[in-house]
């Protein structure tokens, strides 16, 4: 079983919306996929709920519960069977809570946006991350996302600037679209929109799947990725 925790301290920088965007492209590439929430909001369980019987089925882990101690084994694992689970995590995770987290994860991805608020909030997190990092004895897979970009102006240069300071990867970044907004109300992710409006941001999925698949045993993939080369994204953010 492979977790991949979406986290940053950070609020509303996109850690639901990537965690459920994700769990619908490992479900509907063939991996039988749990979502778990640690976010006492549960936005990623109530997404989950109004998810149609009709669509690849994922399931759901309540966290909250699970940190209470309510939670039984199954519920923890998802079932035997479950090899993919999508952590989802609060905004002020730091301290204690942090490190609880943290090994939790196999793979981190880090949302942030391009703003002077959210970088600076971002540097203090990244600081305390990279501590726990360098104390892990096992090595884990971190990589950021830039989103909800609508240029690369000097915010989203900050961002490359950053991440080149602390060593890690800008994996892709998501252009700032309504688009996300539509799925997260149906139920859905933008694997599961229509090509004619999702095209472009399907794109900028390609290299955080591929990625990911870094570190998981690939298996029944329908995906056919475009290969990328390091440090050059699709061009749809200008
Ligand atoms: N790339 C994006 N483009 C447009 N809106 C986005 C994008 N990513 C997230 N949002 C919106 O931003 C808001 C906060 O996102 P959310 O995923 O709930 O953040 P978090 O879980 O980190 O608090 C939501 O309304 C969501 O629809
Ligand atoms: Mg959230």
């Amino acid at each position: 079983m492979h977790k991949i925790m979406v986290l940053n301290a950070k609020g509303g920088c996109g850690k639901t919306t990537i965690a459920t965007t994700l769990a619908c492209y490992f479900v509907s590439n063939g991996y039988s996929t749990a979502l778990m929430d640690f976010d006492p909001q549960q936005s990623s369980n109530r997404w989950l709920k109004v998810r149609s019987p009709e669509q690849p089925r994922i399931k759901a882990i309540d966290g909250a519960r699970h940190q209470a101690g309510v939670t039984r084994s199954w519920q923890l694992h998802g079932g035997d069977e479950t090899e993919i689970v999508i952590i989802d995590t609060p905004a002020g995770v730091t301290g204690g809570k942090l490190v609880d987290l943290y090994h939790k994860a196999d793979s981190i991805l880090i949302p942030v946006m391009p703003s002077i608020i959210d970088l600076q909030a971002m540097e203090l997190f990244l600081g305390e991350l990279g501590r726990l990092l360098k104390q892990s004895q096992h090595r884990k897979h971190v990589g950021v996302i830039a989103n909800r970009v609508r240029m690369k102006g000097r915010s989203y240069h900050a961002i490359e600037e950053l991440m080149e300071e602390v060593g890690l990867p800008l994996v892709s970044v998501l252009r700032d679209t309504q688009n996300y907004s539509i799925a997260m109300e149906s139920g859905l992710g933008i694997c599961e929109l229509k090509p004619g409006i999702s095209a472009k941001d399907k794109k900028h999925w390609d290299p955080i799947l591929e990625w990911l698949f870094q570190t998981i045993p690939s298996k029944q993939r329908k995906l056919d990725l475009a290969p990328t080369s390091p440090g050059r994204w699709p061009s749809a953010v200008a």
